[in-house]
């Protein structure tokens, strides 16, 4: 019997898949060279723009031919596309011989899932489920191990699906994430770990003892053994000192934040929710520059938020300009169902936000090619 994962999206679904492939594995199958010759199809979904949603509704659909050809193919759709109720229910309409769609939550109860199907059940919907940290990784990268630190997001940006479909932040216990550390580093397989959760700064505080994520960064560091931290994504108006100064005291830690800014206008920012003007954004990556030279920064930029002008997107050239990043990411905002900016006045065309992708792309470039 073998399997074949097929991931969209950030780290965190990447590192969710290497659960869902031990899962897999402990139930005896084997990993296949393509979805043709597999028995169990997993698609592990992104909901972050509607581009994501599409390429899985596309590669869903051609499954349909594979299906006519083994009937006992199994082809199942997880994580945050499918954690939305109504996103699920049409995939079911819409492609009747998918088996398993769950959401983000339900991950863990996938075997349970897979056995309900092998007992003729047609399929399973589930939106409601546990973490569950006893479950193993089927670890995929060489070099790195990622180790989440946290779930879900308290912080509604206006624009994102995230805690609609990861649910309200919980941090990890910090000594079941040293343990699992302490594990990885003994085995001597991994030279670098990257701590995982949508907003790391903010690690810890819902704890019943509240834990800093700057002790949680020492605390690492305190492992023995010869290996690289690194952690993403940092939110500006949660990034403190303290981790700052971690970042540059402790020779564990890899001298790179990645620092998502969204727009370089106030008025923007705010319609965002993002909570920090752009002055405070470039008072922080001053103090990293004057604290940690040798840092490398990236970013995340999103164009043609509702009501964006020429003017204020202009701010956003300006300060990508300004701070010369090691490297962005630029997007076209997508209207997510749900969120508080779907229902905005005044979209944007999707001609005029293509201009402004690829105009904040050439500035990035240009400062690239200077900086060689
Ligand atoms: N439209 C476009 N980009 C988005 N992002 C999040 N939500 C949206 C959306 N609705 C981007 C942000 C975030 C990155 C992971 O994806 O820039 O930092
Ligand atoms: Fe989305 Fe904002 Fe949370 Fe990041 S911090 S996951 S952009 S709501």
């Amino acid at each position: 019997m073998k399997y074949f994962i097929v991931t969209y999206g950030c780290q965190m679904n990447v590192h969710e898949s290497e659960k869902i492939a031990a899962i897999l594995e402990n139930m005896g199958y084997q990993l296949a060279f393509s979805r043709n010759d597999a028995d169990i199809i997993v698609f592990n979904t992104c909901a972050i723009r509607e581009g994501a949603e599409d390429r899985v509704l596309g590669n869903v659909g051609n499954l349909k031919k594979l299906k006519k050809k083994n009937k006992d193919l199994i082809i199942a759709v997880c994580g945050c596309m499918t954690q939305k109720e109504q996103t699920a229910q049409n995939l079911l309409r819409k492609f009747p011989f998918v088996d398993i769609v769950i959401g983000t939550f339900n991950i863990p109860n996938l075997k349970h899932y897979i056995e309900a199907v092998k007992n003729g059940r047609q399929f399973e919907l589930y939106n409601e489920g546990s973490l569950d940290e006893s479950l193993p990784y089927k670890r995929s990268d060489k070099d790195n191990a990622w180790v989440n630190i946290m779930q879900g997001c308290n912080n509604f940006c206006t624009y994102c699906i995230v805690p609609y479909v990861r649910g309200r932040e919980k941090s990890r216990k910090e000594e079941n994430i040293l343990k699992e550390i302490k594990e990885i580093i003994s085995e001597g397989k991994f030279k670098k770990i990257t701590l995982l959760g949508q907003n790391v700064n903010s690690y810890g505080k819902d704890l019943e003892k509240p834990v800093s994520f700057a002790k949680l960064l020492h605390d690492i560091c305190k492992i023995e053994g010869d290996f690289k931290l690194s952690f993403m994504t940092s939110h500006p108006k949660d990034l403190t000192d303290d981790v700052i100064y971690a970042v540059r005291d402790e020779e564990k830690i890899e001298k790179y934040i990645h620092l998502p800014a969204q727009s370089g206008n106030n008025r923007i920012l705010n319609l965002m929710n993002r909570r920090y003007t752009r002055e405070k954004y470039l008072s922080i990556i001053e103090k990293i520059r004057k604290e940690i030279p040798n840092c490398r920064i990236t970013s995340d930029f999103i164009v043609g938020f509702p009501s964006e002008t020429k003017e204020e997107f202009n701010d956003t050239c300006d300060l990508v300009s300004k701070v010369k990043f090691d490297s962005i990411f630029a997007f076209m905002y997508s209207p997510r169902e749900g969120t508080v900016a779907s229902k905005m006045d005044n979209q944007i065309d999707d001609k005029v936000k293509n201009e402004r992708v690829n105009k904040l792309l050439a500035i990035e470039k240009k400062l690239q090619k200077e900086a060689k």
